[in-house]
């Protein structure tokens, strides 16, 4: 199979862990008799930096024109400290999920047998966990009105979803259900929110469609509760924008490091597939920073972008056997602490 691969390392951590994921894609295509082309584009600070534009024209191009896109992370503390900052990082990132219609953001949360003890959680609470998190990518407060009065004393955000954008993405989470445990939660907070209203009123009208998936609703406030409570209840997550991006953070504990995760997003256009961390600036550069959610989310770029299913398992299991043996980085709090490249390297290197 031949693939062209846009790579858009972005900030911070970023680079670093990216290059741990192709170094594995390259052993992959090795191994397995694919072509993937690499093609390295430029989006967040660093494209800011060099053309003014967080998601720069030709970085457009350049993921319309590849068949999956690996992107690293946004985000650089100099913008975050300076609210009065015209463009910013993070733009770039919302602006190319959205130029891609890319509607709905698979995050999993699952735990790996030897890290079962890195979490803060009790083993008895995260064992067996295994859900994944459907959050609507492009649109809400995230997309909304926003602005300032005339006398910039007072701001406002705004949510808005159409009946449209909830029932595409509540589509692909049911589909998702049907192939795994049939369940599917939808977290809102229509006690308060209309658009949550809307939410639910739109997903009680496509439940015939999927009649052996069991639903149930759910309010955010208590679904932060649950996630941490009994995550191995869960299946199938679905919701919208922020409520996804807060939950998901959250979820991420019970894995023991954010560092694990990975995530895609898809939709219309070409998929994104990255690591849920952020850019993690105070450790830019310094060879500590986990490779993992970085590897695993190119694991997901070949089962859900390419259909690789065998290449992707090779990789869950060079992982895992890498953690069995005790080796990750700080984060992990395993027996023998490697920096990101090292960590990268006895992944590659079993694959
Ligand atoms: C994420 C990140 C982004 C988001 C930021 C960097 C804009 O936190 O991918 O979860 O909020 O969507
Ligand atoms: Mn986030």
């Amino acid at each position: 199979m031949k693939k062209i691969i846009a790579v858009l390392p972005g900030d911070g951590v970023g680079p670093e862990v990216t290059q741990q994921a192709v170094a594995v894609l390259k052993a992959i295509a090795q191994n397995f008799g694919h072509t993937f082309i690499f093609k390295q584009g430029l989006i967040g600070a660093v494209a800011i930096a060099k053309t003014g534009n967080p998601y720069p024209d030709e970085t457009h191009k350049l993921c319309l024109t590849s068949d999956a896109i690996l992107f690293g992370a946004i985000g650089d503390p100099k913008f975050d400290n300076d609210p009065t900052a015209k463009v910013r990082p993070e733009q770039g990132l919302l602006k190319m999920r959205k130029a891609l219609g890319l509607f709905a953001n698979v995050r999993p949360i699952f735990t790996f047998e030897n890290l079962l003890s890195s979490s803060p959680l009790k083993e008895e609470i995260i064992k067996g966990t295994d859900f994944i998190v459907i959050r609507e990518l492009i649109g809400g407060i995230y997309f909304g009105k926003r602005g300032r009065n005339k006398t910039k004393t007072a701001a406002f955000d705004t949510s808005e979803y159409s009946r449209k954008e909830i029932e595409r993405v509540t589509r692909y989470a049911f589909e998702l259900a049907q192939k795994r445990g049939k369940k599917l939660t939808v977290v809102d907070k229509a006690n308060v929110l209309e658009t949550s209203r809307l939410w639910r009123e739109t997903v009680q009208n496509m439940e015939k469609d999927f009649s052996e998936v069991t639903v149930n609703y759910m309010f955010v406030d208590n679904a932060s509760m649950q996630i941490i409570k009994r995550p191995s209840e869960f299946d199938v997550i679905v919701t919208e924008n922020m409520f996804g991006d807060i939950l998901t953070d959250e979820a991420s504990v019970i894995t023991g490091s954010l560092g694990m995760l990975p995530s895609a997003s898809v939709g219309e256009k070409t998929a994104i597939y990255e690591p849920i961390h952020g850019s993690y600036p105070k450790a830019a550069g310094q060879n500590k920073a986990n490779p993992i959610g970085s590897i695993l989310s190119a694991a997901m770029m070949l089962e859900y972008s390419f259909g690789l299913q065998k290449e992707k398992d090779a990789i869950y299991s060079a992982v895992e056997k890498t953690l069995n043996k005790g080796f990750g980085t700080k984060d992990l709090n395993l027996k023998t602490v490697l920096g990101t490249k090292e960590l990268g390297k006895k992944i590659t290197d079993l694959i």
